[in-house]
């Protein structure tokens, strides 16, 4: 299959860098942006008889479910229309209300549009900017204000509105903050209306300068049992400031239920570190108990109660996934001594190098 792997495009910081050297990629989005728009697929919406917990997300003051909508799957994995219809309206039946997308996650914006523009109400709407680059432009645009600002006018094209909830700078460097076109290109379209709310989503000492800038209203990070650098080393900052929290890759991309190493990239580098921490309760047979107590209820509930954290996206291309999903949301924290055994674990066994995965 001719795909672009996450871990190619987002890999070590330098993921705007990783992005644009595949060839054809800028000139495949900017074709995407072009294709005529499809009529909205039209569904019956059920609602289920699963309560979602809903917190308030830091200084914005939106009502976020804790379990959110996780945008790249669809678009790496290419999944077609009438999959994401499925999936999406059973997200938002399932209570869910925060749909994550980007600027470069393929078609994963326009197929929003398609499945659940007309229940635009009925959700907030996050997307990323600096991926994005056209024809004639180098890499360095897409963290320009003026890059910023024409990605967030095309993002707003594909998903078939004119605004959004959030926008955050997708994983950029420390010097890309310093230099500060990237912010001005958010501030600016906040005061344009075209977003309500402004971002960053990344890792790592970014993750740290951006906490520290106090310009933003909302943080998004890697937090999982099998990447815990960001819970010590900025979400503690990002609680006292008051920021929205979203964790992505929120149950460590289930890695754990890989025998050998992952055919998919992505999850190779979550999955190595399962073989070392050895976690109990995601290894041998554990690994197929169900429910709260099993390996992703127990990986769920972990990010959930971590400092500052609102929502976590967790990201799947099958629909009945959201209503299980949302059931272990149910739970509610892990018992204390659960907690302690995991943030212990990685303490003893997680090497500097375990940073926080972009
Ligand atoms: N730099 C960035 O801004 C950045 C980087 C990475 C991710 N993100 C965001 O974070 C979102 C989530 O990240 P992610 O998809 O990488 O990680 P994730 O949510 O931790 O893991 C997703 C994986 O978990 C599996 N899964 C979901 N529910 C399951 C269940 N109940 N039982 C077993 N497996 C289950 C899915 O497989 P199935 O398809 O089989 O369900 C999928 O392969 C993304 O969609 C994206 O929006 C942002």
């Amino acid at each position: 299959m001719n795909r672009i792997s996450r871990r190619t495009l987002l890999s070590s910081g330098v993921g705007a860098a990783a992005a644009l050297s595949v060839p054809g990629f800028a000139r495949s989005v900017a074709r995407a942006a072009m294709q005529p728009a499809e009529k909205s697929v039209d569904r019956p919406v059920e609602k289920q008889n699963v309560k979602i917990e809903h917190r308030t997300f830091g200084k914005t003051g939106l009502s976020v479910a804790v379990l959110g909508f996780g945008g790249s799957e669809i678009g790496y994995e290419r999944t077609d229309d009438a999959t994401v219809a499925k999936l999406l309206n059973a997200a938002l039946d399932a209570g869910l209300n925060v749909v994550d997308t980007a600027e470069c996650y393929i078609a994963s914006e326009e197929q929003i549009a398609k499945a659940i523009g007309h229940r635009r109400k009925d959700f907030h709407l996050f997307t990323k900017v600096g991926h994005w680059i056209p024809e004639g432009k180098d890499e360095s645009w897409g963290w320009t204000k003026e890059g910023v600002l024409a990605s967030i006018d095309r993002s707003l094209q594909r998903l078939k509105t004119d605004h959004v909830e959030l926008v955050q700078i997708h994983s950029c460097r420390v010097e890309q903050l310093k230099q500060g076109g990237c912010v001005e290109g958010l501030q600016e379209a906040q005061k344009q209306g075209k977003t309500r709310f402004i971002g960053y989503s990344g890792d790592r000492d970014a993750a740290v300068y951006a906490v520290n800038m106090d310009v933003f209203d909302a943080l998004q990070t890697s937090v999982n049992i099998a990447d815990q650098q960001g819970i010590d080393l900025f979400l503690p900052q990002a609680k006292a400031k008051n920021l929205g929290v979203v964790a992505k890759r929120p149950i460590a991309n289930a890695a754990w239920r890989y025998n050998d190493t992952p055919g998919n990239d992505y999850h190779v580098e979550y999955w190595k570190r399962f073989q070392k921490l050895k976690f109990p309760f995601a290894s041998g047979d554990a690994r197929n108990v169900q429910g709260p107590d099993g390996p992703v209820g127990i990986a769920l509930r972990f990010t959930l109660q971590q400092p500052g954290v609102h929502v976590a996206i967790v990201g799947t291309s099958k629909p009945e996934r959201w209503s299980e999903n949302a059931a272990l949301t149910q739970a509610g924290p892990l018992k204390p001594e659960q907690l302690k055994a995991i943030r212990d674990r990685w303490k003893e066994v997680a090497p500097q190098e375990w940073v926080g995965m972009t």
